[in-house]
């Protein structure tokens, strides 16, 4: 173990091989990771997929079992959290409910050797950036959860720290509120230009905030990377189901009578997308995600054209989705956007479906 890699200096926390051991379960497997500074950067999974944990290690509340956590270059695993160039702010915000909001947040300098009026100068500064000018000699009980959220904020950014990390940041508000708050907390990162670390299990606010997101399952990384890319290019059968809906087609690779590669499932076949690496006889899956299907006469034209029973046909609001059944009883579901007041939501008839494989990914199946 070295105690110092060779940093480019763009990288604020590097995980090398990372695990954490609670008795015989393994939270954390081998996770290994570059944050780039400036960058917010959250860790998106199900409920138990090890997200916490992992930034419990980065901020300092856990020591890793295995592995290092590089902070700025220096190997950081036995360090304390208040040695660390992080500040965390946790998911149950930790704030003194009978203190003050002012008090509350000079409690996050109260090792740092100021006076009374220094810290209240700098107290009031990190209120008039979380938009709570004014609320200096507030009680905290009295305020309400949106705001307390940002007391909790406040308290962490008050020090200045090169990387915040946030656990769940916005987990305690209600839609609307979070909704608002994402943006404000995505306008923060970019007004300050430090890092953020965050932990969600909430797509839509990793999607809306993030540089990029890297996508934990079972304690292992699946993949980091833009939202975007991990709609459109997904790594594993994983990544593509969490991320957005997604069309699952499984079956097996074959060679049709032109040589193509095709994909075989339940007596269907499917042109896929050509990639390497794939041979005849394997697993595969093929992704489509359902605003990329066209459905009714214009699906004739795509190559994979297929029939289909339309069984259902939802109203959204902007987007109208089709449950539709191929004849290999595979289920399908289509969004279309919704454009006129007319379009019929009468479903149990047969029609045609279509994409282009260029619209679709094609994946090693994992084995279940
Ligand atoms: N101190 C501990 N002792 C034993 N098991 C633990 C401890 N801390 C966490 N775990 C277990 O490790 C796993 C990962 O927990 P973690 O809190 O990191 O999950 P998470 O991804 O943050 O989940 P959530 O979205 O529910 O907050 C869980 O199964 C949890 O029960
Ligand atoms: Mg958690």
């Amino acid at each position: 173990m070295k105690n110092r890699i060779e940093s480019k200096s763009e990288v604020d926390v590097s995980l090398k091989d990372l695990c954490k051991r609670f008795g015989d379960f393994t939270a954390v497997s081998d996770l290994t990771l570059e944050v780039h500074k400036g960058e917010f950067l959250t860790f998106l999974g199900p409920s138990g997929s090890g997200k916490t944990t992992t930034l419990r290690m980065i901020g300092g509340f856990e020591t890793p079992t295995a592995g290092e956590v590089y902070i700025q270059g220096e190997l950081a695993n036995d360090k304390p959290p208040n040695k660390r160039a992080t500040r965390t702010v946790f998911q149950d915000l930790a704030l003194f409910p009978h203190m003050a909001v002012g008090g509350n947040i000079e409690y996050g300098l109260s090792f740092q050797g100021l006076n009374k009026k220094e810290r209240k100068t700098k107290a009031l500064k990190a209120l008039e950036l979380v938009d709570l000018e004014g609320l200096y000699e507030r009680k905290v009980a009295t305020l309400s959860g949106g705001q307390k959220q940002r007391v909790a904020l406040a308290r962490a950014l008050v020090t200045e720290p090169p990387i915040l990390l946030l656990d769940e940041p916005l987990g305690a508000l209600d839609e609307k509120l979070r909704e608002r708050m994402q943006g404000e907390l995505k306008n923060l990162h970019k007004r300050l230009g430090i890092t953020f670390i965050a932990v969600t299990h909430n797509q839509e606010e990793a999607l809306t905030m993030s540089d990029r997101i890297a996508i934990i399952d079972r304690g292992r990384l699946e993949q980091v990377a833009t939202a975007r890319e991990l709609y459109e290019s997904p790594k594993s059968e994983f990544v593509a189901d969490f991320i957005g809906v997604a069309n699952i087609i499984r079956g097996k690779i074959i060679e049709d009578n032109a040589g193509v590669k095709k994909l075989l499932s339940d007596g269907l076949e499917f042109f896929i997308p050509s990639k390497e690496g794939f041979n005849i006889g394997d697993n595969a899956i093929l992704v489509v995600r359902p605003e990329r299907i066209e459905i009714g006469d214009k699906a004739r034209k795509s190559n994979n054209s297929f029939s289909v029973r339309v069984r259902n046909i939802f109203y959204k609001g902007a987007y109208l989705e089709y449950y539709t059944v191929l004849e290999s009883s595979q289920e399908i579901r289509i969004r279309v956007e919704s454009k006129s007041s007319s379009q019929d939501t009468s479903a149990d008839y047969k029609t045609t479906i279509g994409w282009n494989e260029s619209d679709s990914v094609v994946l090693t199946r994992e084995p279940k």
